[in-house]
């Protein structure tokens, strides 16, 4: 029987991943709201000059508007290129004149910043082929629109919900003219952390300018090589803030790290496109967010995940991990930010001896295994053509991700090939712990050369393989 799986020999075109074994995952961002007494630079709404600027710009984006009734157009389309520190860059203009800074596009959180500020503060940022001192930076006083946030202003609350009000403790509640400023931020994501102020900035593209963005203004933060983008489901976000029927993204294949070589991003703010759906695509519906009180859990995006297929072989994926618990926990999410697919410790033991079994006429890699937490490693190079099983992500509604080889398998030493999934307790099977979150992530190494689409109006994920640069 004709077993389902591709064949390769050692000139194949899998990427190396000699920088990716250092890579960080963008995952679980949660919001916490510490004052920072960092004295950094004010921008008192007071100031005259500051309110001028502030009409201007007002009065620029309506003059904008009204000058150009017919250039509102409905879809924008962003390049995005692969990082080698793991994450997809973009590049966007804020503020008047717009300077533009670069971000990571991230669907896993939702608050979009930059890093602000001559005088920002990166610790841990020396990333591969990122030079600190070159992440651009936006300067808010070059920007006649930068506005801070107040503490009465809604778009504060957005960010520390009812709380709001017990951060205006320099106000007299029933003084509607509060010139409180919305406190700073702190975000943790998966390793990295930003804090900074929030601003209003209008947000420039090509026949487009959005006024009154709220973006933050980080002065500080720990493992971040540039601002991030976040796409996820909370009003902060991007496709949010933009009022996003949909968007879409093809994600380069990492042989391009650093390079010119870019995929598109897709925001549509299209007309009422009904139903109506991508030509191509298969779809899922998004399952719904957990009710839980984390509030991560409430940016995310989430699919359900019934079978994987490994060659022949079936992993039903157990009903508390598929369906995300009211607790929160189990679940899959979709995640641009992730670099490789998580899955916890039970439904990855599973998949990973799958692959053993199918291969294991190779060699294991237990040294490289061991270096690398990838697993399992196997060492080819005596081999002239392997057997590699299909890897096939099934989910709700029959829709099927075949993975390309690339999407699943990469060279990480001479010779050497490994499973690029992780887990928590890859190396030590049976460990683990405290389970918390999302059970399984599918990261963006997993999502290479797909389109991928949000369908937020009809709440579905859609996918389709397709070259990307
Ligand atoms: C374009 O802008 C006008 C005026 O703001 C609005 O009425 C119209 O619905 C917009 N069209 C689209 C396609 O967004
Ligand atoms: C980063 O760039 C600065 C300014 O161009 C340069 O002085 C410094 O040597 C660079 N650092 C690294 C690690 O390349
Ligand atoms: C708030 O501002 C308005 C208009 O500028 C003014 O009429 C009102 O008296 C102010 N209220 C307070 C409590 O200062
Ligand atoms: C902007 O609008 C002009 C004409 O109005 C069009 O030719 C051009 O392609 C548009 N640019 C983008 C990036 O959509
Ligand atoms: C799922 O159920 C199994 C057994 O029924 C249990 O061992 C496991 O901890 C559960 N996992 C979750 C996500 O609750
Ligand atoms: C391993 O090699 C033997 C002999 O060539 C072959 O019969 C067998 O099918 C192979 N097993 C796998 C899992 O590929
Ligand atoms: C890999 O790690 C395991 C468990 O820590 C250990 O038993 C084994 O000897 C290690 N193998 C190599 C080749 O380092
Ligand atoms: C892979 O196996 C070859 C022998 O077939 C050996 O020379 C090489 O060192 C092994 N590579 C690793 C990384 O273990």
């Amino acid at each position: 029987m004709a077993e389902a799986s591709s064949s390769f020999s050692l000139s194949s075109w899998l990427v190396p991943l000699l920088f990716l074994c250092s890579v960080f995952p963008f995952t679980s961002p949660s919001t916490i709201t510490i004052p920072l007494s960092l004295s950094t630079q004010q921008y008192p709404s007071s100031d005259p000059l500051k309110i001028l600027n502030h009409l201007s710009s007002l009065s620029l984006s309506r003059a904008h508007h009204i000058k150009f009734p017919y250039t509102n157009f409905s879809v924008i389309e962003i390049p995005l290129f692969s990082r080698s520190y793991g994450g997809y860059s973009m590049s966007l203009s804020f503020g008047t004149p717009p300077q533009t800074v670069k971000f990571v596009m991230d669907t896993g959180s939702s608050l979009v910043w930059f890093p602000c500020t001559s005088r920002y503060l990166c610790n841990g940022c020396n990333f591969p082929n990122t030079n600190l001192t070159k992440i651009p930076k936006f300067i808010p006083k070059l920007s006649s629109s930068s506005k801070l946030v107040g503490c009465q202003n809604p778009k504060c609350a957005w960010i520390f919900g009812s709380n709001v009000q017990s951060n205006c403790q320099g106000c007299d509640p029933s003084n509607q003219n509060c010139t409180e400023g919305c406190p700073p931020y702190i975000i943790q994501y998966g390793l990295g952390s930003t804090a900074g102020l929030l601003l209003l900035e209008s947000l420039d593209f090509p026949n487009k300018t959005v006024a009154d963005f709220l973006v933050g203004c980080s002065i500080i933060s720990t493992r971040q090589p540039e601002g991030i983008a976040g796409f996820g489901r909370s009003p902060e976000s991007l496709p949010l803030q933009l009022k996003l029927k949909k968007f879409s993204y093809c994600l380069v294949s990492r042989r391009f790290d650093d390079t010119q070589v870019s995929g598109d991003l897709i925001l549509d703010m299209g007309s009422d496109s009904g139903d109506a759906k991508t030509p191509g695509l298969r779809y899922t519906p998004f399952a719904k967010n957990p009710t839980g009180s984390n509030r991560a859990f409430k940016e995310y995006y989430y699919v359900m995940l019934r079978k994987i297929l490994v060659g022949d072989h079936h992993v039903k994926v157990p009903y508390n991990i598929s369906v995300p618990q009211s607790d929160g926990n189990g679940g899959t999410i979709v995640d641009s930010g992730s670099t490789f697919t998580f899955m916890e410790g039970p439904v990855f033991e599973l998949v990973a001896k799958a692959f053993e079994k199918k291969m294991a006429n190779s060699t294991i890699a237990t040294e490289v295994q061991n270096q690398t937490g990838l697993r399992p490693c196997f060492n080819i190079s005596g081999e002239k053509s392997v057997a590699v099983p299909e890897l096939i992500f099934q989910f709700k509604g029959g829709a099927k991700m075949q993975l390309p080889l690339a999407n699943y398998f990469a060279f990480v030493d001479f010779g050497v090939i490994c499973l690029t999934l992780i887990s928590d307790n890859a190396a030590a099977p049976g460990g683990g712990g405290g389970r918390s979150g999302p059970a399984i992530i599918l990261g963006s190494f997993q999502q290479q050369n797909f389109h991928i689409e949000y369908d937020l109006e009809n709440e579905r994920f859609g996918f389709k393989q397709h070259s990307c640069s």
